[in-house]
């Protein structure tokens, strides 16, 4: 199989301010390929700086494009900026993501609604908005940042979850889609990575059997499967038995009751 060089590419990242989204486009910038990080409107200086700042570092063209993703007109935006900034689009990487922690009852409608449009409504239609490009190209690559929660039920973070399998079956079904086309659709699967977004996730029984990830790690795993064009990626043998392994042998209301045991604030529960 040939190695995908990724040198002279030209690539759009979400989520580009911040945790695994940041470092990945460093890493990409260090390979040589030419950017367009977006983020919403209120980080738009910050991300000035970083385009620069990887332009600068790594003799690369990095712009920075400011929209909102969870609006429709934010994702055309993002599309047809990317399109009169570079000639065309090589590789979309879906970063942009938020996360709740909380019984789903208790959390407010409106922050779960908007964590729905980010997660997957926009995700599912920048795929479909940069697709036709790379389809009539007759390349490209999409990376899905999905999760490990994508494959089981997760109680304690419940839409966060159900948004992560939304992504990887759509990413995994429109895969064989456009194959034909010599377009790979893939998926990272991060486990629970040290990040802004998981600033306030409490001390979980979870992580005493899978520690939090680092970024920078989870952003070289995102790089390694984004070469390789693999379905999906599982990074760690750990990660990989207990999210893709065990919840296959086992029943499905067992897997929904550990991972409701695994990932519940006892301590917050026990004070009251
Ligand atoms: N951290 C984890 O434990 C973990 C595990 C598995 C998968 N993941 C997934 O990995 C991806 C990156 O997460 P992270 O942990 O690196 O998070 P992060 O540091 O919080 O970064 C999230 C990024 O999404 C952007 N974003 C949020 N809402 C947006 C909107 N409406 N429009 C445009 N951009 C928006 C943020 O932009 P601003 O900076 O402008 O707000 C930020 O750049 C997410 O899809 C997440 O679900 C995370």
């Amino acid at each position: 199989m040939r190695r995908y060089e990724i040198r002279g590419r030209k690539a759009v990242v979400t989520g580009a301010s911040s945790g695994m989204g940041k470092e990945l486009s460093r890493l990409l910038a260090k390979e040589g390929a030419d950017l367009v990080l977006a983020a919403l409107p209120r980080e738009k200086e910050i991300l000035e700086s970083y385009a620069r700042e990887l332009s600068e570092g790594y003799g690369v063209k990095a712009y920075a494009v400011a929209v909102d993703l969870a609006e429709g007109e934010g994702r055309r935006e993002l599309l047809d900026r990317a399109m009169a900034l570079m000639p065309h689009v090589d590789i979309l990487v879906n970063c942009a993501g938020l996360y709740a922690y909380g019984d789903f009852h208790e959390l407010p409608l409106q922050q779960q609604e908007l964590l729905v449009e980010v997660n997957s409504t926009a995700l599912m239609s920048l795929m479909h908005l940069f697709l036709p490009g790379m389809i009539a190209r007759r390349d490209g690559r999409i990376l899905n940042f999905s999760s490990t929660a994508a494959f089981q039920p997760t109680a304690n973070e419940a839409v966060y979850a159900a948004t992560k399998a939304f992504v990887q079956s759509l990413s995994e079904a429109v895969r064989q889609e456009v194959r034909k086309y010599g377009v790979k659709v893939c998926t990272i699967n991060p486990p629970t990575t040290r990040t802004p977004m998981m600033r306030d996730i409490p001390d979980l029984p979870f992580f005493k059997l899978v520690p939090l990830a680092e970024p920078a790690d989870m952003a070289a795993a995102a790089l390694a499967a984004l070469k390789r064009g693999r379905a999906f990626h599982i990074p760690d043998a750990r990660n990989y038995f207990v999210h893709a392994l065990l919840p296959r042998l086992s029943a499905r209301e067992t897997v929904a009751v550990v991972s409701y045991v695994l990932m519940r604030d006892w301590k917050k529960r026990r004070r009251g």
